[in-house]
């Protein structure tokens, strides 16, 4: 390696120190306006409520009137919800329509053989003029069946002269042989349309027309204004009481509903009261004209809920099947928030929106021939070019301002330089892809120092994705050694580094998907749960962790010190092999004096307690922190408890004190102790102890204590414990937990001044 090599890298890191990005965010606006509550019902029996509905003060939008005003019978579970006067059923409601359907009654007017009269309602109203419901005009229907029937719907009697209206429907069979399945047009049924804007209506049949000449087959009338689509015309709706029966005595009906009696321009003056409260939503006026009030809209290219804050989300038009695809190219089309775009493949040119994409060479022909027949299209075309041209380099040039500062120049170089290694630098657009824009629900483990996404590849390959916030210097630095160190080291023990993307603000590092979280969640549990652990497997991912750190010191010289060794940083892949993560803190220690690190990091309770007094990193500062690790291993307590008592506080304190008085077994782990004899685990016992001396150089190297465990692993092995790694598997619960966490480093305890850094030297 040339012999500036270790300076370049120390460059890098020094580059890394001075990027500084802060990305602040915009604070969301708080818009005051009504919100329902969290607590309220949003279903009643199979229906969903949507604000701005609800039931009960406090969960439905207030408009002075009775619109949104929801019961609902919880005591009969399966209900529906009602209207304001407990009687008319909602069958469902349509925030984006800004519709409601209900149940409208069907009404019989049937003969009597006995009475010799007519039994039924003759004359029945609809009065809704306390809500803002307008009858569907477009949608419904006033139908009647019978033979011998004629209905009538009128406005109600209060309303004014102008909208006065009344209108009828005959239904007779003059031939009874052609009542027609399905047509509801002069045989046994008949329908007519009802005026626009309606908020209740007055129906009757006329008592001259009866049924008492042909109750023989058709002994009674039915009148309802019902939803069109949804009333199918039956014969046997004649000649028996089908129509009733079948429907459960009621139809569909379709509403309108708008918030209170003002236009949008006269609502938006109350802020306090406008309903359109969420972003990128927008004012739609009544269609039933002025003083019938506004509905709100998501604005194109977001869907959701427009009364609720933050309501309206963005619409992925490339993948949501509601849309047809949008490009003319598949493959092509990216979301943005709001809108989505379409680019032509690699090399080709062209309008991929509803054109054809075509060689960049073609087009160009093709441009020179339009040129020849219009000069004013080619100069047009040349300055959008020229426009594009420059719009690209400028991006280009950001991009690589990026990449240059997060030293991905040089490393590439360093990549280069070693062949054999498969690093791959991933673009932002490849990771945006393959976590779905960053999308909330990829996130796998949130820390202090960024975000871990869990995503997918175009190659198909599962991979968590680091995103570092970037705030500080130090997580900048942390960033740059843990990029170098993975990037270099292969060992089936060490989270495998897949590649980086430096070209965006936040560099980001992806590795492969360890898909069974952190050996902390293994052995602690989720919710306090203890699981069940075989020690023949506790002690496997020991000697794997202790390979990987051995490794570790024995790769370079000096040697790489981990540095934050404990068992959240200890990640588990599907047959619980242990892989060695989290780099951020770790370091080539220091040859000399003038390299003092001054830098303190580690957790508490695995912290080596000589580096707190001499502030010097040592590899034997992995061998303590491992020490601990061993002790959690055997114990399933945690290194630091807080809760406890003084001596009770740090395992390793603890557990040192009981083995001192001979009292190993009451620190032991139940479960440990029911699977093997005393002697085997006194003897790990004896090498966490040994781990754990306080001054290092008697503490053993981290490859003695690989093998010493390598040998212990045997002896677990020999006579009983002996387990293949799928009984394993059994033992845990059957197959690998999907759920899977990756802890970044946690937030250090200990801060010191961070004055002076040591950089990362390239092995000899
Ligand atoms: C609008 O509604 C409010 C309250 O619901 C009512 O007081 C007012 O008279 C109505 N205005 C018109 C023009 O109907
Ligand atoms: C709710 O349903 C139960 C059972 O059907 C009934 O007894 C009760 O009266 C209903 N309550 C209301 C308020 O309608
Ligand atoms: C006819 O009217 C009588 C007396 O009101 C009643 O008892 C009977 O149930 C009615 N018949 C039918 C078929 O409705
Ligand atoms: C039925 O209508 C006929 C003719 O309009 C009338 O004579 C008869 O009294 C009516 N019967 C009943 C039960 O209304
Ligand atoms: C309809 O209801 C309103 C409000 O309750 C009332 O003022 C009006 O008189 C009613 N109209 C009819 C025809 O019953
Ligand atoms: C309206 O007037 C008619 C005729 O006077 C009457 O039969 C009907 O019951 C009235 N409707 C209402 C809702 O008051
Ligand atoms: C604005 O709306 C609030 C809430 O509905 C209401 O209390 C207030 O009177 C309204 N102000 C005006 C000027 O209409
Ligand atoms: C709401 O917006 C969508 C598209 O953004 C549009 O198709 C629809 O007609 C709008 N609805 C109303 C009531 O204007
Ligand atoms: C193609 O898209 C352009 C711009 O988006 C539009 O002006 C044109 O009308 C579209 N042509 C067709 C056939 O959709």
């Amino acid at each position: 390696m040339p012999p500036n090599h270790a300076a370049a890298r120390d460059m890098v890191l020094a580059l890394l120190a001075t990027v500084l990005v802060l990305t602040a965010r915009p604070a969301t606006s708080a818009a005051a306006a009504m919100q329902p509550r969290a607590s309220c019902l949003r279903r009643c029996g199979d229906i969903e409520i949507p604000y701005p509905f609800g039931v009960g003060p406090g969960c439905h939008l207030e408009t002075g009137d009775w619109t949104f005003v929801l019961t609902c019978n919880r005591t009969m579970g399966g209900g529906r919800p009602r209207l304001y006067n407990y009687q008319i059923e909602v069958l469902d409601m349509s925030v984006r329509l800004g519709q409601l359907r209900i149940y409208s009654v069907i009404n019989p007017w049937c003969y009597n053989a006995t009475t010799r009269a007519m039994n039924g309602q003759s004359n029945w109203w609809y009065n809704m003029s306390i809500t803002n419901f307008r009858i569907n005009d477009a949608q419904n229907r006033f139908t009647v069946v019978g033979c011998n029937s004629l209905a009538y719907i009128r406005s109600l009697n209060d309303t004014t002269d102008t909208s006065r209206y009344m209108t009828g429907c005959m239904a007779m069979c003059p031939g009874v042989g052609r009542l027609a399945e399905g047509s509801c047009a002069g045989v046994g049924c008949c329908q007519t349309a009802i005026p626009g804007g309606l908020n209740g209506y007055q129906v009757s049949f006329e008592e001259k027309f009866n049924t008492s000449g042909i109750a023989g087959f058709s002994r009674c009338s039915y009148a309802v204004l019902v939803e069109a689509a949804a009333f199918d015309f039956r014969a046997r709706y004649v000649t028996t009481d089908a129509f009733v029966a079948e429907n459960g005595g009621q139809v569909p009906l379709v509403l309108d509903w708008a918030i209170g009696n003002k236009t949008c321009e006269q609502a938006r003056r109350n802020a306090s009261a406008y309903a359109c409260v969420s972003a990128n939503s927008e004012c739609v006026d009544s269609k039933y004209g002025k003083g019938r009030g506004y509905l709100c809209n998501c604005s194109a290219g977001y869907d959701g809920n427009p009364y609720l804050l933050n309501g309206c989300q963005d619409v992925n038009e490339c993948e949501d099947a509601r849309f047809r695809y949008p490009c003319s190219v598949p493959g092509t089309c990216v979301n943005t928030v709001g809108l989505f775009s379409c680019a032509c493949p690699d090399k080709t040119t062209g309008n991929a929106y509803n054109g054809t994409c075509e060689d960049k060479k073609s087009q160009i022909g093709w441009q020179i021939a339009i040129g020849v027949t219009s000069g004013v299209v080619v100069l047009i075309v040349t300055a959008t070019c020229l426009y594009m041209v420059y719009e690209k380099r400028r991006l280009a040039k950001i991009k690589s301002e990026y990449f240059k500062q997060h030293g991905g120049l040089l490393l590439f170089e360093e990549m280069k330089s070693r062949q054999g290694l498969s690093f791959t630098l991933f673009t932002q657009e490849e990771l945006e892809v393959a976590t779905n824009r960053f999308d909330e629900r990829n996130v796998i483990g949130k820390g202090a120092n960024g975000t871990v996404y869990r995503g997918t590849t175009k190659d198909g390959e599962a991979v968590a994705i680091k995103r570092c916030r970037l705030a500080s210097e130090r997580q900048k630095k942390e960033f740059g050694k843990e990029m170098l160190i993975l990037s270099q080291i292969n060992h089936r023990n060490v989270v495998k580094l897949y590649g980086c993307c430096l070209e965006v603000e936040a560099p980001m590092l992806v590795y492969k998907y360890i898909p069974n979280g952190t050996l902390y969640r293994l052995i602690h549990g989720r919710r306090g749960e203890h699981p069940r652990i075989p020690f023949s497997l506790r002690l496997r991912i020991a000697h794997q962790t202790a390979e990987a750190l051995a490794y570790l010191h024995s790769w370079a010289s000096p040697p790489i010190i981990h540095g934050d060794v404990k068992t959240s940083n200890i990640l588990l892949d599907e047959d619980y092999t242990a892989k060695v993560s989290d780099f951020g803190a770790s370091m080539v220690a220091p040859t000399d004096e003038a390299q003092l690190v001054t830098l303190v990091q580690g957790t508490c309770g695995y912290l080596d307690p000589e580096y707190m007094r001499t502030c010097k990193l040592t590899d034997k500062s992995d061998v303590y922190s491992f020490g601990v690790v061993l002790l959690e291993l055997l114990t399933c307590r945690k290194a630091l408890n807080l809760e406890e008592l003084e001596e009770g506080k740090y395992l390793s304190s603890q557990f040192l004190l009981v083995l001192g008085e001979g009292r190993l077994g009451e620190i032991l782990d139940e479960q440990v102790k029911g699977e093997h004899g005393l002697e085997l685990l006194e003897q790990v016992a004896e090498l966490a102890k040994q781990c754990l001396e306080m001054a290092s150089n008697r503490r053993p190297s981290m490859r003695q204590v690989a093998e010493e465990l390598a040998r212990l692993s045997r002896m677990a092995q020999h006579p009983w414990g002996r387990q293949n790694s799928e009984e394993i598997l059994a033992l845990l619960g059957g197959s690998p937990s999907t759920a899977s966490e990756i802890e970044l480093s946690s937030p250090r305890n200990i801060s010191f001044t961070d004055t002076a850094y040591v950089g990362i030297r390239s092995p000899r």
